[in-house]
């Protein structure tokens, strides 16, 4: 009898370990290290542009390739047009370690490490390279290293321009002088305010998605912002004179919790960051591609570009430099010479 168990126990044996077996081979071909709890995690990306625009169009590109690449370990889900938290509120919820990646403007990080707006100040940068090869010297990487330390705050990428800003009004401006009286929306940030009461505007901030209304509404007579913008959020239907400052460069930054990125695998970051620098190459290439078959467009629906008086709103902006007690002393210098060097490379 004792016999006769200890065989029903060996076979009982080897059909466990046989099945094992079966459901190691079942395992999905390809399933990466990033999927060991077979878990998903849920991230939120969240951001103000709309999905006609192109910065949410190769967004969506991203997202879509995470998911795929991660094989199920990472779902990003991406809510556009703001109506998640963007903006101070976005950038609350990375602080707090929320599982969330914001798509914002770089200003937003200047609310924590005030350098940030020193480095996106108005008239700085004549061309987007300028831009990029400001971001990778020493001196911005070490405010990316700066407010991850001190804030939890990891930027994924700097890169992600929507063209420079200008000004869609319902009256054309050539000077500093055509602003006055002008409520401009700007996003809530001290450096655009700054920047368009010193070009002779009043501003008035709000988030983007409030600005159609507001101006149906006559609350403000126009805003800043891309010729991306412009279209792509249908401001045309509401102002038609683009007036071609270019005062500042609309650019967002890809920011992320470190808890939550300490969270992930090292092959989840791999993917995330390798996909947001794919998605910023794309975005770029597109959005210049776009410029100019959206100004043919934006003229079709009847808008009028207009020059503006360079030299005099160029001055007019200057003191801005000097409005933030909380920058680094000689930040603005440094940047100058950072720019020299750029440009003498370029
Ligand atoms: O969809 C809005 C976006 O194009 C610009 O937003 O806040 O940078 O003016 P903002």
């Amino acid at each position: 009898m004792k016999k006769v168990l200890l065989i029903l126990l060996a076979l009982a044996m080897v059909f466990t370990l046989a099945a094992c077996n079966d459901s190691e081979a079942e395992t999905p071909e390809g399933a990466d290290s990033g999927n060991d709890s077979g878990e998903t995690k849920v991230i939120t990306v969240s951001t103000k542009f709309v999905d006609d625009e192109q910065t949410a169009i190769s967004l969506e590109k991203v997202v879509e390739a995470v998911n795929e690449r991660s094989n199920g370990s990472l779902e990003l889900q991406l809510f556009t047009s703001g109506v998640l938290p963007i903006g101070k509120d976005g950038m609350e919820q990375i602080e707090q370690g929320s599982d969330w990646i914001l798509v914002e403007g770089v200003n937003f990080l200047g609310d924590y490490v005030p350098d940030y707006n020193a480095v996106t100040g108005p008239f700085l940068y004549s061309t987007f390279d300028e831009y990029f090869a400001m971001m990778q010297t020493d001196l911005v990487q070490d405010l990316n290293r700066e407010i991850e330390e001190e804030y939890g705050i990891k930027v994924l990428s700097l890169d992600w321009v929507f063209g420079f800003r200008s000004m869609m009004t319902n009256e054309p401006i050539t000077s500093p002088e055509d602003m006055n009286g002008m409520n401009i929306r700007v996003p809530t940030s001290q450096l655009y305010t700054y920047t368009i009461e010193a070009m002779g505007g009043n501003p008035v901030s709000m988030p983007y998605p409030d600005t159609y209304a507001a101006i149906q509404q006559g609350v403000i007579d126009g805003v800043e912002g891309s010729i991306m913008t412009y279209y792509g959020t249908q401001q045309y239907e509401n102002v038609k004179e683009y007036s071609l400052t270019n005062h500042l460069l609309g650019v967002s930054a890809v920011s992320i919790s470190t808890d939550l990125w300490d969270s992930l695998t090292e092959e989840q970051q791999t993917i995330i960051v390798e996909e947001f620098e794919k998605g910023a190459e794309d975005n770029l290439v597109e959005t210049v591609k776009a410029e100019e078959e959206y100004e043919e467009l934006l003229k079709e629906e009847g808008v009028t570009f207009h020059e503006v008086d360079a030299a005099a709103f160029l001055e007019a902006a200057e003191p801005v430099y000097s409005k933030f007690p909380q920058w680094t002393p000689g930040i603005y210098e440094d940047i100058l010479e950072e720019l020299e060097k750029i440009k003498a490379e370029q």
